[in-house]
């Protein structure tokens, strides 16, 4: 079976390839390096049945890539919460216009099935938490660039929805909550859990947005790559993908302060507009359609990643 993963140099991306690799598949990876790595890509090469093309899934064509694929997995996106913010205009590019090039793509191929990773982001301020996938989806304010992101995946859910309906394919939409593990961006536009770990291990000052009472859930990576290949075996639907165990930020950061050995001590920034007090997925469906629920607990997943990034950033 021959499939694509787009953004195979990003940190959900390089784990779903070789994930896929382990079990068989061939897999064409594509990536610009906007956020990927280099030596992600030189680990995939290492599989005999990858092969990698660098393409700007907004500027470039991509079109042939796609001939006689079974399986296209979209992970490609501008995502890091300070791109947000710094990057609006890329954010909204990327994510709705490279989506929609990967969408043509799949149609005029007769691709059988389309993976969109779309994000937790779109629920905003759910009213139900643990947040079912019935929940509605709505931004707050069209002039906070903020929901960028969240808007961009609202629409390529739309886009993959529609498609599908009109070029006769099958999806799945996948919501993914928070997902954590090594090979993570630690540059500030990453994610928190690399940023915690970095600041941590460096010894920098140690901030924590607004109280640190804000409550989320991590799932680690294996278990979120996991998730995505089996979503590719059912009929077209949307999933949150994730795990629902809940933590408090500063939960998390003292966690992540014993694994490292160090003191904890954190200054309190004060909140950003738009950010969620409270984000827990509802994963019933996903268990029952997957057959698989979540392995892996935060404390042996941090475990894993702090001990690859003390090795990584070699202190
Ligand atoms: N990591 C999470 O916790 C999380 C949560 C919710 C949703 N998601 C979604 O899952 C997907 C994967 O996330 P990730 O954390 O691996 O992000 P990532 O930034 O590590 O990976 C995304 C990849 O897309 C590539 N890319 C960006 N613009 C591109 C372009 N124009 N052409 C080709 N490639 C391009 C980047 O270089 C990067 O390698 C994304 O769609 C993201 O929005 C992730």
């Amino acid at each position: 079976m021959k499939v694509i993963v787009t953004g195979a140099a990003g940190f959900i991306g390089f784990f779903l390839s070789q994930r896929l690799l382990e079990r068989g598949y061939k897999v064409i990876g594509i990536d610009n390096f906007y956020r990927g790595k280099y030596e992600n890509i030189k680990e995939l090469n290492k599989y005999p049945n990858f092969s990698f093309v660098k393409r700007d899934l907004v500027k470039d064509k991509i079109n042939s890539l796609f001939k006689n694929v079974d399986v296209v997995y979209h992970m490609a996106a501008v995502n890091g919460t300070k791109h947000f913010y710094d990057n609006p205009l890329t954010v909204l590019d990327v994510n709705v216009k490279g989506t929609l090039n990967v969408l043509d793509a799949v149609a005029s191929n007769h691709v059988r099935k389309f993976v969109f990773a779309s994000s937790s982001e779109v629920y905003h301020n759910a009213d139900k938490i643990p947040t079912p996938e019935t929940e509605k989806i709505w931004m707050e304010d069209t002039r906070n660039p903020r929901f960028t992101y969240a808007m961009s995946k609202v629409v390529g859910e739309m886009y993959t929805i529609w498609s599908s309906k009109i070029h006769n394919f099958d999806y799945s939409i996948l919501r993914i909550f928070n997902s954590y593990g090594p090979r993570m961006d630690t540059s500030e536009y990453g994610q928190v859990v690399p940023e915690f770990i970095k600041k941590t291990l460096e010894d920098k000052p140690f901030t924590l947005i607004g109280n640190g009472k804000q409550r989320r859930s991590f799932c680690y990576v294996d278990d979120t790559v996991e998730m995505i290949m089996r979503s590719s075996m059912v009929k077209s639907t949307i999933l949150n993908i994730g795990n629902d165990k809940e933590v408090t930020m500063l939960e998390l950061a003292k966690k992540i302060h014993k694994l490292c050995n160090k003191r904890f001590v954190a200054k309190h920034l004060e909140p950003r507009e738009g950010d969620v007090t409270r984000r827990i997925p509802d994963i019933s469906l996903a268990k029952r359609l997957l057959r698989y629920s979540p392995k892996i607990s935060l404390d042996d997943g941090l475990n894993k990643t702090v001990s690859w990034y003390a090795h990584s950033l070699s202190i």
